[in-house]
């Protein structure tokens, strides 16, 4: 799974860091521990960023080409301390969006080192691919490949259940990223089952589009409730929707496919509901927003039409829009071609 090579004295690896698209997010209600109980289907997509990382003697450095994200350097042995705090610390460069303490590959980092009791450093590099804050899980699938980098790297002194329990703390997405393919989670969104597979979507083109601007999941979640009706967990038929997504007939799952968190994100930001439309009348069997949004993803039958309505959505929309055309991770198979094609 990671790309191994020597470097001096220490190893690096890099690793594919992919985001992920919910398929079905059904929220059942509101916990005394101010997490929301879910159940969601989630799938990997070929949408990834590219995460390098290499063991050194002491210290953290941390290197992106996001602008989103600040970058840090900290050569005290015990840089995690300060992470813990929101205070300035030496060599903490300035981002209005992620400072350190929030980044998620630094707060895996640390996470990793305090369990683990060992006494040495890291350099991590980051290029970016994925929106950040756009409901695609980016910062949670970075979370989870630095854990499983930094475990290889130091001889796997974490076994699975210590991982997990570890991603579970970091946040309710990065346990899902552990794994490799399409999954059922649910709890706060920690507990995995694996699915099996996901024929509705294999061999069909993602569409992803995002407009630019970020949604916050609490925000998301504390709005949901405000409406009422969705979080008191009328329950939607889950396991139904899993029969369809293996049966593979794209038309008799797409509407099954759900997200009680589009209510909330659409009335805030109706320009969402107009992409929407926009996709379906192009050909778009599924239109849907992802997690808390923004980034909404459609599902076709083909890649030419995917790729010519990408194209029509700039023509409409303008240049800044981002967009992207990737394909399901649907199984381990396709997930080990797609990271050796890396
Ligand atoms: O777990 P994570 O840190 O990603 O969650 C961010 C925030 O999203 C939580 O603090 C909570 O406000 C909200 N959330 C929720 N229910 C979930 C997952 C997230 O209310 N199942």
């Amino acid at each position: 799974m990671l790309a191994r090579f020597a470097f001096y004295m220490a190893e690096v690896v890099q690793i594919r860091s992919e985001a992920k698209i919910n398929l079905f997010l059904n929220v059942l209600g509101r916990r005394p521990d101010g997490y929301h109980e879910i159940e969601t289907v989630m799938v990997p997509v070929s949408l990834s960023d590219v995460l390098e990382v290499a063991l050194t003697g002491s210290g953290i450095e941390f290197r992106t080409d996001s602008t989103a994200l600040a970058e840090y350097v900290n050569h005290s042995p015990d840089w995690w301390h300060g992470l813990e705090h929101t205070g300035s610390m030496p060599g903490q460069a300035v981002s209005d969006q992620c400072p350190p303490h929030r980044n998620l590959v630094l707060r895996a980092a640390a996470e990793f080192f305090k369990q683990t009791g060992l006494r040495c450093g890291v350099r991590i590099r980051l290029w970016k691919s994925i929106p950040v804050a756009g409901g695609l899980g980016g910062g949670s699938s970075n979370a989870a490949k630095i854990l499983l980098a930094l475990n290889q790297l130091t001889g796997n002194p974490l076994d699975y259940a210590r991982l997990l329990a570890l991603a579970a703390r970091l946040g309710s997405d990065v346990p899902f990223f552990l794994g490799e393919g399409p999954a059922l989670a649910t709890g706060r969104g920690e507990i995995i089952t694996p699915l099996p597979e996901c024929r509705v979507l294999e061999g069909r083109p993602v569409l992803l589009l995002n407009p630019g601007f970020g949604v916050s999941t609490p925000w998301a979640y504390r709005a949901l409730a405000a409406t009422g009706d969705a979080a008191r967990g009328a329950p939607a038929p889950v396991a139904r929707f899993i029969e369809l997504l293996q049966q593979g007939d794209l038309r008799a799952a797409a509407p099954f496919f759900y997200n009680a968190l589009e209510k909330p994100v659409l009335r805030k930001y109706p320009i969402l509901e107009i992409y929407q439309e926009f996709l379906r009348a192009r050909g778009a069997a599924v239109t849907l927003m992802s997690g808390s949004g923004p980034t909404t993803f459609a599902v076709f039958e083909h890649s030419d039409t995917a790729e010519r309505v990408r194209a029509e959505l700039h023509d409409r929309f303008g240049p800044n829009l981002w967009t992207a055309v990737c394909e399901a991770l649907t199984g381990r198979a396709l997930a080990a071609k797609y990271r050796r094609a890396a």
